[in-house]
């Protein structure tokens, strides 16, 4: 019975160790670790649920308090949930926004000396917060053009035999999106203007084309939205054509469009376009291994709220940061910290791209909850 009470005693102390090391240390109030807020912008989207679960984890893991909360992508509803962790009297908050709607939660975190870390998605044209955490999001568009690239076999390819194309994009309120497009356009581009490769409905060359990439934009990345918009292009622009590849932004919209084109004669039975997408869900990777969606992008989005997590304790301890397997956005990329009101220090991880070839490489990594996993074996 001693024996057990010593352990017992050892145990609490061990455990309040724990806590001084990140959440009482941390600023919180002598009673309690402090709080951290997260803000995820959507579940239609798988990846936000577990972006949402991995960082609480992670933040618990450090010994602080925290709240998760999914905006729906309605962002008044996002900034009703941001209120009230500032009223629970969290210390920082971790915001992957839903569009610049967000700014006035964000200033009133300011004015209360609440850090934000803008998530995944740059908040935009707002000067109240001093960070960001990402991936280079150029490169995950230009994995997204290579695909294109490689699949066409557009290096081998000439004009007289062009390959048709249509192009989608994201939400043109998600500052990604244009990132993403543009890092495409940069591979694709060169094959267009010496006409081996043709363009299907609007071609905005880049996203500074504002009138044509809302065309091709797709609001809120609702996989509906790509839906309707590809049924309509295989009935009209495309009726005369066969597409031989579709730019798609992320996986989501990427099986949307595949089920438009599987719902026509022309592309079912093993003739689909080459489609791209993003994210690495368990139900394109599938797709994929059994030679439907032709590739993906693979972020290790785990790996991304570990280190948005080791920045808030940073923050949160007033130390300088540096996080461990990111950059600082800098040269070329450099304004993808550019809010249009400030740059912010932008921190990035390395996307990988996914094809048929190397499909196990986001199941090794651990990305998938055990039932995706044993639907991919
Ligand atoms: C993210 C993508 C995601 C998309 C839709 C973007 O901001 O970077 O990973 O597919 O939002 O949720």
């Amino acid at each position: 019975m001693k024996k057990l009470s010593m352990v017992l005693i050892m145990l609490v102390a061990i455990g309040s160790l724990g806590f001084a090391k990140g959440g009482q240390q941390g600023g919180g109030s002598s009673s309690q670790p402090a709080l951290v807020g997260i803000a995820m912008p959507e579940t239609h989207v798988q990846r936000w649920q577990k972006d949402g679960a991995n960082l609480k984890a992670a933040v618990e893991k450090l010994g602080y308090r925290a709240e998760v909360a999914y905006g729906d992508a309605d962002q008044n509803r996002q900034n009703q949930q941001l209120q009230n962790f500032l009223t629970n009297g969290a210390k920082l908050l971790i915001v992957g926004n839903i569009n610049d709607g967000v700014n006035s939660a964000i200033a009133d975190a300011a004015q209360d000396k609440v850090a934000v870390i803008a998530y995944d998605r740059l908040i935009m044209n707002s000067a109240d917060y001093d960070y960001y955490i990402t991936f280079n999001n150029f490169k995950v568009g230009q994995f997204q053009g290579q695909g294109l690239e490689t699949g066409l076999k557009l290096k081998e390819a000439s004009s007289d035999a062009p390959k048709y194309i249509t192009l989608f994009a994201g939400s043109p309120t998600d500052n990604n999106a244009k990132f993403f497009f543009d890092g495409a356009m940069s591979v694709l581009n060169p094959y267009i203007k010496s006409g081996v490769l043709r363009v299907i409905g609007p071609y905005p060359e880049t996203s500074a084309d504002n009138a044509n990439f809302q065309r091709i934009a797709t609001e809120n990345w609702q996989a509906p939205v790509a839906k309707t918009r590809m049924e309509n292009l295989l009935n009209n622009d495309a009726a005369n054509v066969v597409l031989d590849g579709v730019l798609a932004p992320n996986d989501t919209l990427a099986r949307a469009i595949i089920e438009a084109c599987l719902a026509d004669a022309k592309y079912a039975d093993g003739k689909l376009p080459v489609v791209t997408g993003q994210d690495a869900e368990a139900d394109s990777v599938l797709s994929i291994k059994n030679g439907q969606q032709y590739m993906t992008v693979f972020k290790d989005t785990a790996k991304l709220a570990e280190a948005a997590v080791l920045l808030a304790d940073q923050i949160i301890k007033g130390q300088d940061p540096a996080i461990p397997g990111t950059t600082l956005a800098s040269g070329d990329i450099a304004s993808i910290g550019d809010t249009g009101k400030k740059r912010v220090k932008a921190y990035l991880l390395e996307p990988v791209i996914i094809i048929q070839d190397n499909w196990q490489i986001p199941l090794d990594a651990g990305h998938f909850t055990p039932e995706e996993a044993a639907r991919l074996k």
